[in-house]
């Protein structure tokens, strides 16, 4: 059953209403759900679907030419071939069709034409440039290999340079509809999700794990779906990044297994792997700007484009969790899987702790502040952190998270030591102070006392969107 994706299609469905014709790309990684999302758009419309396999451009027309007499047969006048023998034919006939009216059309792996017929993408730009005016052809472009993707469209030299009207990046389901996502398919109580989302993160695929695998204990469930002989997520990450980063692929692995193990800056990662500096430096501006699969961040009340005080982390969930305790232990595994899960069982708690100061910051941006937050996020400076920080020009809100059950009494001594360590924050305005822990006692009683606290409990609740800078 396909599920939300609101965003996206409310998007589709605006492109789809403009006159004339459009160029669409959705891209993201490999399971994110782009196939499915391109489908559920179709639904309802004069649409045809076309998978780029990497076979010979003849077996393909083959595919084609039944997908285009099945789907718009009624509408062809008989005196109108539907077999096509050449690519070049099918986009001919399919924005000459759409003259008369608007028609989808979906190239799901579009990148594979690359090895199926090069020359294609100067076609297609020819074609395109051509006969766009006088069409009505919605025109979607589906990309699994980011990298790729964004060469064969954004690259200057590249025939296809500057035809796209809309980008669409397919995210995985953020954390409250990943939420939403699971319950509709299983009973499981907020805490245990938690822990099953810092290692799978929003992938609808991987989540469809959770019905079979959990049945009331996580650490059994991510033992089967990925550390046992049969896990069905162990080589994963392999089998999803591998073709992306091609042939360099093991420099790129070693930087993301060594950020997942908690070294992120360019100094820490090149101790770490032994690469150079100036060599860490390229590979982390690729993985970041290129391929998207790390995110750089600075403290909060930095500015990131003079700030010299970065931190990579890996932006995925899933990944992030696959580095650090399956790709980094891969020898171990085969040896001693046991002794490889005792380890994981220690060092997991932190390792969720972390996932769950990310979906803090995500709470704390949908949260009624009672101002508007220019900015929120996290800060450190020398060894001090604070996990989340809000601000606008005269209110800052701080918080503390902790993945533990509190107290009255702990939760005291984490506010005072918050209270301390806000004196190091360059930041004037009221300050107000908070916590958000697993659970929390006597949450009342801190808020008549000015705080905000908040617990696991007030943080799963369905919250509204993330405001719109329209309203
Ligand atoms: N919105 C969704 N709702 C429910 N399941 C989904 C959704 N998106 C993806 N899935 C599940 O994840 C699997 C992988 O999605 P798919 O569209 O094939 O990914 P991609 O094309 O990006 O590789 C699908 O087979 C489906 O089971
Ligand atoms: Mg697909």
């Amino acid at each position: 059953m396909f599920y939300d994706r609101e965003r996206e299609l409310e998007k589709l469905n605006e492109v789809y209403s403009y006159p004339g014709s459009s160029f669409l790309v959705i891209y993201g990684r490999r399971r994110v759900g782009k196939t499915a999302l391109a489908r559920e758009f179709l639904k309802g419309k004069q649409g045809l679907y076309f998978f780029v396999g990497e076979k010979d451009e003849a077996l393909l027309l083959e595919e084609y030419s039944r997908e285009v007499e099945e789907r718009l047969s009624d509408h062809l006048p008989p005196y109108v071939r539907s077999k096509f023998s050449s690519l070049e034919e099918l986009v001919e006939f399919l924005l000459d069709f759409s003259r008369e009216g608007r028609l989808v059309v979906v190239f799901d792996e579009f990148q594979n034409f690359r090895t199926v017929k090069p020359s294609f993408f100067s076609s297609l730009q020819r074609l395109w440039d051509e006969k766009k005016e006088t069409s009505n052809l919605v025109l979607i472009a589906v990309g699994s290999y980011v990298g790729m993707i964004k060469r064969i469209f954004m690259d200057r030299k590249e025939p296809l340079f500057g035809r796209v009207d809309e980008w669409i990046k397919l995210r995985p389901f953020d954390f409250w509809t990943a939420w939403k996502f699971v319950r509709s398919l299983i009973d499981v109580n907020p805490k245990d999700f938690v822990e099953l989302y810092s290692a799978l993160g929003g992938m609808p695929r991987y989540l469809l794990y959770v019905p079979r695998y959990y049945s009331g204990n996580t650490l059994e469930a991510l033992w089967g779906i990925f550390f046992d002989e049969f896990a069905p997520l162990r080589e994963e990450g392999l089998n999803v990044l591998k073709l992306e980063f091609g042939r360099f692929y093991r420099a790129h692995f070693s930087i993301l297994e060594a950020v997942s193990l908690g070294h992120v800056t360019p100094k820490e990662i090149s101790d770490k792997t032994g690469m150079k500096l100036l060599t860490v430096g390229k590979y982390l501006s690729e993985l970041t700007n290129h391929f998207e699969y790390l995110t750089k961040e600075v403290p909060v009340t930095e500015n990131p484009l003079k700030t010299r005080r970065v931190a990579y982390r890996i932006s995925d969930e899933f990944f992030n969790f696959w580095f650090r305790f399956v790709y980094h232990n891969y020898t171990a595994l085969e040896e001693d899987p046991g002794k490889v899960f005792e380890r994981f069982k220690a060092e997991f708690p932190a390792f969720v702790g972390k996932t769950y100061e990310r979906i803090a910051v995500e709470f704390v941006r949908r949260l009624d502040l009672g101002f508007r937050p220019e900015r929120v996020g996290m800060w450190w400076h020398k060894g001090k952190e604070i996990d989340v920080v809000a601000y606008d020009r005269k209110n800052v809100a701080l918080f503390e998270v902790k993945w533990r059950d509190l107290g009255l009494r702990d939760a005291r001594k984490v506010l005072k030591s918050l209270e301390r360590k806000a004196e190091l924050l360059p930041l004037k305005g009221d300050y107000r102070f908070g916590i958000i822990a697993r659970g929390l006692e006597d949450k009342e009683e801190l808020r008549k006392e000015g705080f905000l606290a908040f617990d696991l409990g007030d943080l799963i609740r369905p919250r509204p969107q993330r405001p719109s800078p329209l309203s």
